[in-house]
């Protein structure tokens, strides 16, 4: 079979290696690719953003599965797009996809529906938004609408800072993203990554996993993408598990049939353990990355008969097997990221530590000359291993992360803090 890959980053180079245990994968596409997924596919140079590119390519390539990754094609209806012209896509369609893409499409779905979520209000003026503010008080949580690359919430510990993100937010900084605004009650406890395999009709779960997504050590520092992951979290007990099936995971799936916008892809639920029970944070309607590159080492079962499964509505037929132990991912980051940052520059030391036992995943790299591969972006890697228990998986995962250099590379020392 033929498998067109959509994106580019450390997540996509994990679905590639997944999907490639599979012996029926025998020729695998990816646009755009980086450095690392030219080695397992046939990178072709078309923006996951870029819907029309994307579906000619598709036309052009004949697939017979083109996974799509990231969120914005998802919105952007790419799945919509390619099912129109009948080939096999797997994600959710623009409609089910906006429950990442609207922040306030989630919460009014979360509160209909009495899914556990944190309290809030939606604001499509700045006044309105202030006086909220003042009379809730801080702490409090503001959030722009729409997609903003993960930048655009502020967890405001005074009143004055959750003003000035408001202000920010109506005065432009995150596009149309931030014309609507959504300000939450904050709340407090571990925070876990939840992927569930859907088809709308039943949901398979993945093993849960947890995020850093502060850049310094010790949730310092401005939010990122993600600086690393392990899987699985320890707090995240089986009692837990059956509380946020029944509270979150099936009445989620349940309420996006009932809104006639049916998600059949991966459902990610960020959840915050808090005092009163599982709450839900974000859906996502995709993967997250980086926790794509611990959870998918440790799938048994065929990726690629999973997504055939959902893509046919038949998820329920299909096992879906984990390994009992554990999985850790450092990201190795440009100096700078993720502000400002200079790219270019040569890596070493990735065979090595490919010896070492790490799995590294490219997010940000690309060909160089003559076999070097060279930094292209502000998370420049994502150094995955794999161990029978967490501790193992972390020594294993620096181990190899410090047999690879380049100028500027910058990573937390203490993923996994809030696993122990
Ligand atoms: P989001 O983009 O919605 O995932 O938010 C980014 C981060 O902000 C989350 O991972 C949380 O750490 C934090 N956050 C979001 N909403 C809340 C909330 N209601 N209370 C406390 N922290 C939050
Ligand atoms: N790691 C967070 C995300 O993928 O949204």
């Amino acid at each position: 079979m033929k498998v067109l890959i959509v994106g580019g980053g450390g997540r996509e180079h994990a679905i590639a290696s997944a999907l490639l245990r599979d012996e029926r994968v025998s020729e695998l596409v990816c646009a755009p690719g980086n450095g690392g997924i030219a080695k397992l596919a046939r990178c072709v140079p078309v923006k996951a953003t870029d819907i029309e590119g994307q579906v000619a390519l598709a036309l052009e390539e004949k697939p017979d599965l083109v996974v799509v990754a990231p969120d914005d094609p998802l919105a952007m209806g790419l799945v919509d797009r390619l099912t129109e012209k009948g080939i096999r896509a797997f994600g959710p369609n623009a409609a089910a996809a906006q429950i990442e893409a609207s922040k306030s499409f989630a919460k009014s779905l979360m509160e209909k529906y009495g899914i556990p979520t944190a309290a809030c209000g939606v604001f499509d003026d700045a006044e309105s938004a202030r006086a909220y503010v003042k009379e809730k008080g801080a702490p409090i949580v503001v959030k722009a609408d729409g997609l903003a690359l993960g930048k655009g919430v502020t967890v405001a510990s005074t009143v004055e800072e959750a003003l000035e993100a408001v202000d920010s937010a109506f005065g432009g900084a995150f596009g149309a993203a931030g014309s609507r605004v959504v300000i939450e009650e904050c709340l407090f406890g571990p925070e876990v990554s939840m992927l569930c395999f859907t088809d709308g009709k039943s949901i398979k779960t993945m093993v849960p996993s947890q995020d850093h997504k502060r850049v310094f050590d010790g949730d310092k520092g401005p939010n990122t993408g993600g600086m690393g992951a392990v899987s699985p979290v320890p707090c995240y007990t089986e009692e837990i598990h059956d509380r946020c099936v029944k509270e979150i995971f099936e009445p989620t799936v349940a309420a996006m049939n009932a809104e006639g916008c049916t998600f059949k892809g991966v459902l990610y639920c960020g959840l915050m353990l808090t005092e009163n029970g599982p709450k839900v944070i974000e859906y996502n309607c995709r993967f997250g990355d980086p926790e794509t590159q611990v959870v998918l080492p440790r799938l048994e079962s065929s990726l690629l008969e999973i997504m055939l499964a959902i893509t046919e509505e038949r998820l329920s037929e299909v096992d879906v097997v984990w390994d009992k132990g554990a999985c850790v991912t450092v990201v190795l980051a440009s100096g700078g990221y993720p502000g400002k940052y200079q790219t270019g520059f040569e890596i070493s030391g990735i065979e090595e530590a490919e010896k070492a036992g790490g799995l590294v995943f490219h997010a940000g790299t690309k060909a160089g000359e003559n076999g070097a591969v060279l930094t292209s972006g502000g998370r420049v890697l994502a150094v995955s291993a794999k161990a029978d228990d967490l501790d193992s998986a972390l020594a294993n995962a620096y181990a190899a992360a410090e047999k690879i250099d380049f100028e500027g590379k910058h990573f937390r020392t203490d993923i996994g803090c809030h696993a122990k």
